[in-house]
């Protein structure tokens, strides 16, 4: 196990944050040690928005068995999502493939409910394991709770791996779903950004509902509102979470939106 004061700009995908105690647990003794005081878990933290001041629970990160996965059996919530999504397409998996390009941890993608419009996380997951008052158990996904982009993890659970339900399928017909999948991801932004910052409201788009309000664009220091899709924000170098909370006001002061993004400590 490690134990580092870090700052979480490094550890997130919109390069923003203070700095925490990060606990990088290796093994379930280490898990049960890294609880005893108020933490939080961070997957790849591709969804959120995190202080300036750093947060002050320790940051808790899977790390070593926890990273350890079988297709055909149990995969180690701290896994990385996209290399999944690959090597069970050319193993003949089917399952996996609405998943392409989202740049979460299992867990993470778990805890978001994590999809596109092609299928989100829960419809391919058969069992789940929680690690809750320092207690391992798997549970049926059914008993979490899953809607759009949300689960109702109990408080303070942390997903330590799952079984995925995959059906054997050729290659090519795997390949070609991520072809299409690949393809509905084509306008979405490649700088620094966590995602959609939005959710969509039922039947229409935040992306679009952004657009069509004439916020594309808007900059706030050095956050902005992508030009090239409404519901993304990116950072284009050094831009504070304050600036980025100034943006998801400015939008929400003309449309009843969201939020999509965790955020992590106080932002003003
Ligand atoms: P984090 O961002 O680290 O954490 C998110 C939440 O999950 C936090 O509340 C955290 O405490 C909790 N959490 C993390 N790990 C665990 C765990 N083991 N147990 C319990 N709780 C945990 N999302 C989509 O749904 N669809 C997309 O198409 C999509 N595209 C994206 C594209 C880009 C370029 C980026 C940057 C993001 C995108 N996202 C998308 C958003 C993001 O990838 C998802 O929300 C993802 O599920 C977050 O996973 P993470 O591991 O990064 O979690
Ligand atoms: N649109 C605009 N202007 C914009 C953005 C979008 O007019 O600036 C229009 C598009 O032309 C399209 C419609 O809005 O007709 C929907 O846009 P898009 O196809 O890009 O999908 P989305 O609803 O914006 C959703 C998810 C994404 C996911 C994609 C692909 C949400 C909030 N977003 O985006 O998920 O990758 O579908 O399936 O559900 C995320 O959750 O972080 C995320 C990126």
């Amino acid at each position: 196990m490690r134990v580092e004061t870090l700052p979480l700009a490094r550890l997130t995908t919109l390069g923003v944050g203070g700095s925490a105690e990060v606990w990088t647990v290796e093994s379930k003794a280490d898990l049960r040690q890294a609880v005893q005081a108020p933490f939080r878990i961070l997957g790849n933290g591709s969804n959120l928005l995190v202080s300036d001041a750093g947060v002050k629970e320790r940051v808790i990160r899977l790390s070593g068995v926890f990273t350890k996965w079988d297709l055909a059996g149990w995969v180690g919530a701290g896994t990385l999502l996209p290399p999944l999504v690959a090597k069970a397409a050319r193993a003949g998996l089917s399952g996996l493939e609405p998943l392409l390009g989202i740049p979460a941890t299992v867990g993470g993608a778990v805890c978001m409910n994590a999809g596109t419009h092609f299928g989100a996380i829960a419809d391919i997951l058969a069992e789940v394991e929680l690690f809750e008052r320092y207690t391992f158990r798997r549970v049926d996904p059914r008993e979490l709770g899953f809607s759009y982009r949300k689960s109702q993890l109990p408080k303070e659970a942390i997903v330590t791996g799952v079984r995925f339900a995959l059906i054997p399928k050729s290659p090519e017909e795997a390949l070609a779903r991520m072809a299409e999948v690949n393809a509905a991801r084509k306008g979405q932004p490649k700088k620094k950004s966590a995602g959609c910052t939005f959710k969509n409201p039922p039947l229409d788009s935040a992306g679009r509902l952004i657009d069509h309000a004439g916020l594309r664009g808007l900059k706030e220091g050095q956050a902005m509102i992508s030009h090239e899709h409404g519901n993304f924000m990116v950072n284009l170098g050094g831009a504070k979470a304050a600036d980025f909370m100034q943006l998801i006001r400015i939008v929400k002061a003309q449309l009843p939106l969201e939020l999509e993004w965790k955020i992590w400590g106080e932002v003003r």
